[in-house]
C-alpha cells in the first residue's frame, strides 16, 4: 500500500453494463476514477475513487492554454481462476515519467500510479470483460492544473485514471487493415515530443488520419521530416518482415517507444529470431516488396496488440503484403502475446502484474 491513504467513495447509480459484442474500443466507461492532486506545497495528496463523472477545471489551468497533457494507455485481464492481472504497469508509469520531465510536469510517484490504478480496478473489478479479445483499458492522464495565464509550466497538476471495457481497436480484429503512407503531414521532428504521449502529438495527427479513413484507409504510416525514413503508424509501431531479418524503426527520439513493441522484441530475441532495430527506408520496403523478399507487415500496440498490414498505399503507388492476410510470424506473435496476457501462456517474462 502507498504511505498515502487513498479514499473511496462508491457510486449509488451503478451503470447498466455493456454486452461484450456492443463494446467497440473506448466507448464505455466504468462507474468509478482515480484522482490525485499535486501542488508545490503539499506534494501529492488527496488520493481518491469517486464516482465517474465530470471533473471540475478552471478555465486558467494550464492544459487548457498551453497543452500540458500526457497519457498512458494499457490493459487488465481477467483469468480464468477468477484472477485479474495488469499488463507491464511499470513500463506504462517510466513512459509517463520520461515524458512529464520533457514537458515540465511533475509525474506521480510509482506507487501513486500503481496503487491508484490496482485499487480503481479493485472497485470495478465486475467490468473487466471476460470474453476472447476483450479486456479492460486503463487510460491514466495527467494534466496541468493549476490556473495561471503566463507561459510556464504548472505548479498544480491533476493525475486521473479512468477505466474502458474494450473489444478489438479495429473493428476488422486481426484482419489485415489498410495504412495510407503520409507524405504531407507531420506526426514528429527532431527534438519535438514524438517519443512522448503528449497529447499534442494526437491533436496534431488528427487531420491525416480523418483524410485516410475517407479513402477507407485505417491509419496513416508516419515518414521522418525528410519523407525518406518510417517511423510509426498512428497508435502502433511497426514492424516489417524481410526474408532474413525482422526489421523494427530504431528509437531516436522522434518514435513513441511502445510496450507491446519492446514485448514482441524480446519475445523475438527469446526464440534467436533475428530481429533488428534500425532506420528503415521507405524505398527499401517498395523495393522488397516488388522483389518478393517483404513478407509481412504489422503494427504493434495496446489497443490492437497485434496488427497486421494487407496493403500499404500513397498517392501514386500500392502494395498488397501477404495476400492482404495476416502473415505466420504476426499470428504466432499474437497467440503467444495474447496467451500470456489471458493467462494461458506462462509468464516467463514477469509481465503481469497481479492484483
Ligand atoms: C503513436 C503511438 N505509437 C505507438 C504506440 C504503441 O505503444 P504501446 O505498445 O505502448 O501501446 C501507441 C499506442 O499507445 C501510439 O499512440
Amino acid at each position: 500500500m502507498t504511505a498515502n491513504p487513498i479514499s473511496i467513495q462508491k457510486t449509488k447509480n451503478p451503470k447498466n453494463r455493456p454486452s461484450a459484442d456492443s463494446l467497440g474500443f473506448g466507448r464505455y466507461f466504468t462507474d468509478h476514477m482515480f484522482l490525485a492532486s499535486y501542488s508545490t506545497q503539499k506534494g501529492w495528496h488527496n488520493l481518491r475513487i469517486t464516482p465517474y463523472e465530470p471533473i471540475p477545471l478552471d478555465p486558467g489551468a494550464s492544459v487548457l492554454h498551453y497543452g500540458q497533457a500526457l497519457f498512458e494507455g494499457m490493459k487488465a485481464f481477467s483469468h480464468q481462476d477468477g484472477s485479474c492481472v495488469l499488463f507491464r504497469p511499470e513500463f506504462n508509469w517510466a513512459r509517463m515519467a520520461e515524458g512529464a520531465e520533457r514537458l515540465c510536469m511533475i509525474a506521480p510517484p510509482k506507487e501513486v500510479f500503481i496503487e491508484g490504478i490496482k485499487e480503481l480496478i479493485k472497485v470495478d473489478r465486475d467490468w473487466i470483460p471476460s470474453e476472447k479479445g476483450c479486456s479492460l483499458y486503463i487510460r491514466p492522464t495527467l494534466i496541468g492544473s493549476e490556473s495561471f495565464l503566463g507561459v510556464r509550466p504548472a505548479e498544480e497538476y491533476l493525475f486521473f485514471t479512468i477505466l474502458s471495457p474494450v473489444a478489438s481497436y479495429y473493428g476488422e480484429g486481426t484482419k489485415a487493415v489498410k495504412i495510407w503512407v503520409e507524405e504531407e503531414y507531420l506526426r514528429a521532428a527532431p527534438g519535438g515530443l514524438g517519443a512522448t504521449k503528449a497529447a499534442a502529438n494526437y491533436a496534431g495527427s488528427l487531420k491525416a488520419a480523418l483524410q485516410a479513413k475517407k479513402n477507407s484507409y485505417s491509419q496513416v504510416l508516419w515518414l521522418d521530416v525528410n519523407r525518406q525514413y518510417i517511423e510509426e503508424v498512428g497508435t502502433m509501431n511497426v514492424f516489417f518482415v524481410f526474408e532474413n531479418e525482422i526489421v523494427t524503426p530504431s528509437l531516436e527520439g522522434t518514435i513513441l517507444g511502445g510496450g507491446t513493441r519492446n514485448s514482441i522484441i524480446t519475445l523475438l530475441k527469446s526464440k534467436n529470431k533475428p530481429v533488428v532495430e534500425r532506420r528503415v527506408k521507405l524505398q527499401e520496403v517498395r523495393d522488397a516488396a516488388a522483389n518478393g523478399t517483404l513478407k509481412e507487415i504489422f503494427g504493434t500496440g495496446t489497443a490492437a496488440v497485434i496488427s497486421p498490414v494487407g496493403e500499404l498505399a500513397a498517392k501514386d503507388w500500392k502494395i498488397s503484403v501477404n495476400n492482404g492476410e495476416m502473415g505466420p510470424v504476426a499470428a504466432s506473435l499474437y497467440e503467444e502475446l495474447t496467451g500470456i496476457q489471458n493467462g494461458t501462456v506462462k509468464d516467463t517474462f514477469n509481465w503481469l502484474y497481479k492484483i
